[in-house]
């Protein structure tokens, strides 16, 4: 390997190519610590063409990729699997940021923008790019669209699909693809750029995007209410649609033990009280008048005796305050030692009986283990975590595997919006038809002949065709 090493070297210069063990060492575990892979090198490019030259090289020399943004992925797919001699390729060294059109309401940015940065850029503009998560302070843009992530504005926005108009990629042979195209509008053809979205870098490397942005709002109205169960969550969703539909931008379910993790484990006080389940709820409009609509909204959700209690922010500092609180949950849930992600969606009128009979299950196989119910429940997808507590980490998979079973039964996706990686490879493999199975592997084939892009993640590989 070392001609392959040396030809690197020479291509970024050797601070760009990482090889002492405690240099790589960050790139070679994920955010929670829960999976960890050896590789040859990290490469830090920071431009397309010396993305394209390395990527040929490794093609060349046989040795597999794995793209890295920020590494707030929850699913392993940033971490090297397996021991194949294999490089980490980050795209941290790539910022750029091009200026924003805030009439034809585009930004073109390189993949390893972080999100909140492009969208702080977006803002001096009157413009917003309202893909918001709680790890948009790291996450880069390539990972947002490898990912196709969701995050809270998903249910009036839709996910980083839906404002990906152009993207530049590196083929696994290290061909270059420029189609930045800023078009709202563009049937010529196939829209060959939504193999990329999603698929979690199995079929190339993402070095640019020109992104949709949209008119930003100036009032908001952010409320922080407790509902019994979830039948009444469900019902005050049909509510908020019914009188406010087209403002509503958010509308989180917090379990009452979420909201109690983050307040022992964060020092984050909650000023709402009863209730099994809280809800933020946020409208936005640009229009005059939505303050209003909110209050007469939840008068009437009191009046049909929806709410046990809830708090409207007078200001934008207490929206914010009331918002960490459901910010801060992924990092209450790490700070309780070793969890297990199950990233739902399935048909809200299922959700109670589906919750009800984890509850049972996971009470028969894990009596130590708690769970942490949290997520977007206007998009119908929760993370119906469970921290582990004193449960063997041997039994683990046997608790995904029944989530996961719970899932398929009630007709659902075992993964909404963090992607396979390597953690939902196998459990994808189980319970998907396998028609659907070996349609994934062919398109893997033909755009990646040599599976050396991520394997192990997203795409099984071709040896699974049967
Ligand atoms: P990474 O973690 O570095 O990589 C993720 C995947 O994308 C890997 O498979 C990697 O190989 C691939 N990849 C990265 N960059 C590229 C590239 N340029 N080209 C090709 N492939 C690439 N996710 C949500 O969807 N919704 C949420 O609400 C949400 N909240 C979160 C909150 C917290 C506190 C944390 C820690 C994570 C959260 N996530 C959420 C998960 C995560 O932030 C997203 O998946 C994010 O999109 C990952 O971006 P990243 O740059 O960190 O990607
Ligand atoms: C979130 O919605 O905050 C994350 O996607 C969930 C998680 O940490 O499981
Ligand atoms: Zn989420």
């Amino acid at each position: 390997m070392q001609p392959f090493l040396d030809g690197l070297r020479q291509l970024l210069g050797p601070a760009d190519l990482l090889t002492d063990p405690a240099d790589m060492a960050p790139y070679l575990t994920d955010w929670r610590r829960m999976f960890s892979g050896p590789a040859l090198a990290i490469l830090r490019p920071g431009s397309t063409e010396q993305v394209s030259a390395a990527v040929g090289l490794c093609a060349q020399h046989g040795v597999a990729i794995v793209p890295q943004g920020g590494n707030t992925g929850l699913a392993g797919g940033a971490t090297p699997l397996g021991r194949a001699p294999q490089v980490v390729l980050s795209l941290a060294r790539m910022t750029a940021i091009g200026t924003p059109d805030p009439i034809g309401m585009v930004i073109e940015a390189q993949a390893g923008c972080i999100l909140q940065r492009v969208k702080e850029v977006a803002a001096d503009c009157g413009r917003q790019l309202p893909i918001s998560l709680a790890a948009e302070g790291s996450a880069t843009v390539g990972g947002v669209i490898a990912t196709n992530a969701g995050g809270v504005n998903v249910l009036r926005y839709g996910m980083a699909r839906d404002f990906v108009l152009g993207l530049e990629v590196v083929l696994p042979d290290g061909t270059v693809v420029k189609g930045l195209k800023p078009l709202r509008k563009d049937n010529a053809g196939f829209d060959w750029k939504h193999l990329f979205i999603g698929s979690e870098g199995a079929f190339g490397i993402v070095t640019a995007a020109v992104l949709r942005l949209t008119p930003a709002t100036r009032h908001r109205s952010v409320a922080l209410l407790s509902v019994q169960d979830l039948p009444a969550a469900t019902r005050l969703l049909g509510l908020f649609q019914d009188r406010i539909g087209e403002t509503l931008s958010a509308f989180e379910l917090i379990s009452a033990d979420a909201i109690r993790l983050v307040e022992t484990q964060c020092g984050l006080g909650a000023p709402v009280s009863g209730g099994n389940w809280f809800l933020l709820v946020e409208a936005a409009s640009s229009l005059d008048g939505l303050p209003a609509a909110v209050q007469a909204t939840l008068e009437a959700a009191y009046e049909a005796g929806l709410l046990q209690d809830g708090t409207l922010a007078a200001s934008e500092q207490q929206a914010q305050s009331l918002w960490a609180l459901r910010k801060h949950v992924t990092e209450a849930e790490s700070r309780c030692g070793k969890s297990l992600k199950h990233d739902v969606s399935l048909p809200l009128r299922r959700m109670g009986a589906f919750l009800e009979s984890i509850q049972a299950r996971l009470a028969g196989l894990a009596p130590a283990a708690r769970l942490n119910i949290f997520g977007h429940l206007g998009d119908g997808n929760l993370h119906v975590n469970v921290v582990l507590g004193d449960t063997p980490l041997s039994i683990a998979s046997r608790i995904t595997g029944m989530v996961h079973d719970l899932v398929a039964e009630a007709g659902g996706s075992i993964s909404a919006e963090h992607g396979l990686g390597q953690y939902r490879l196998a459990d994808w493999q189980r319970l998907t038809p396998k028609t659907e199975r070996d349609l994934a592997i062919d398109i893997k084939r033909a755009m990646d002949p040599k599976g050396l892009m991520n394997p192990g993640k997203a795409v099984p590989g071709t040896s699974h065709r049967q």
